[in-house]
């Protein structure tokens, strides 16, 4: 049996199958709509979400299969003191397979220590979100065609932005994939991505404050949001949350072909006059998002059911 708690948790091959199963998806959607009849996901959400959680469920049901869960730690028996291994131990009684969202690093991973079920992490605290990682490398892979030969422009909070941590992850698999690393000082990218990924694999990378200067040279501008829920105090927070807006005045610096992306949700990051350019391909990632975690759901269950 197979859990995803990381994107390296898949191997280049194993990816590039999900990726083409999700394509497959998208165009005959009707082949898989009983794949799944008989089978349940469970959605263990620990901290809020709107496109994980539903994206899953809705990946679920577009599968024939039911969804039971929670939305929120107040919900659930974690509000009296149960912890997330125990929690697992029963949910594996309950479903067939698992999404787990918790504030704490490092979560998921021990969820699967007591679990019976395949396990994704559905975000854990700063650390990973591996399926938004599977839902930007198909956008990227659907409307550019390719995951390499890419500059990809990574900007906003890349301290806590886990999507970008998971991101970077997964694109260093791949040729001459080169990174601007676009934030203020306080939030630069933490060392052990900077170190232990980039600069261990050789990876082409450069650091700049200014959007402005970046924008260019740029195939793809992922941006994301000042994560609030990460900061200690409220005055940090309310002094970062501005510092990049992109707006169309902006994109009139960026090539006519390139994409932007944002895992969501947005706060101020994107002006919502840039929603009209037919390089912003935000919403249309979040549709994305459901073809490849039923790809995933599928995937994962037919792993278990190799092994079992
Ligand atoms: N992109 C993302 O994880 O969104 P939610 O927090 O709404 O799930």
């Amino acid at each position: 049996m197979r859990h995803l708690i990381s994107p390296l948790d898949l191997s280049v091959e194993e990816l590039d199958d999900l990726l083409e199963l999700a394509k497959d998806i998208e165009k005959n959607p009707k082949k898989y709509a009983h794949a799944c009849d008989g089978m349940k996901l469970a959605t263990c959400f620990y901290e809020p979400s709107t496109r994980t959680r539903l994206s899953f469920e809705s990946a679920m049901l577009s599968l024939g299969g039911s969804v039971l869960g929670f939305a929120g730690a107040d919900s659930s028996s974690a509000a009296k003191g149960e912890s997330v291994a125990d929690t697992m131990a029963v949910i594996s009684c309950y479903a067939d397979i698992c999404a787990i969202r918790h504030p704490k690093e490092g979560a998921a991973l021990v969820a699967t220590t007591k679990a019976k079920i395949p396990v994704i992490n559905a975000g854990d605290g700063g650390h990973q979100h591996p399926t938004q990682t599977l839902t930007d490398l198909l956008t990227i892979s659907s409307l550019k065609g390719r995951l390499d030969n890419l500059t990809i422009g990574l900007c906003g909070d890349l301290k806590f932005g886990r999507t970008v941590h998971s991101l970077i992850n997964a694109l260093i698999r791949y040729s001459n994939v080169k990174f601007v690393l676009i934030s203020p000082e306080e939030l630069k990218i933490p060392d052990y991505i900077r170190e232990e990924v980039l600069d261990k694999n050789n990876i082409e990378y450069v650091e700049l404050e200014r959007l402005e200067e970046a924008l260019p040279d740029l195939d793809l501008l992922y941006m994301t949001r000042v994560q609030k829920e990460r900061f200690f105090n409220e005055e940090d927070y309310v002094r970062m949350k501005d510092f990049y807006i992109l707006t169309s005045e902006k994109m009139k610096l960026a090539r006519e072909d390139m994409l932007v992306l944002h895992p969501l949700p947005r706060v101020n990051e994107i002006a919502v006059e840039v929603d009209d350019d037919p390089r912003a391909v935000y919403f249309k990632q979040a549709q994305y998002g459901v073809y490849v975690r039923m790809a995933l759901i599928l995937t994962l269950l037919k792993w278990r059911d190799e092994v079992c």
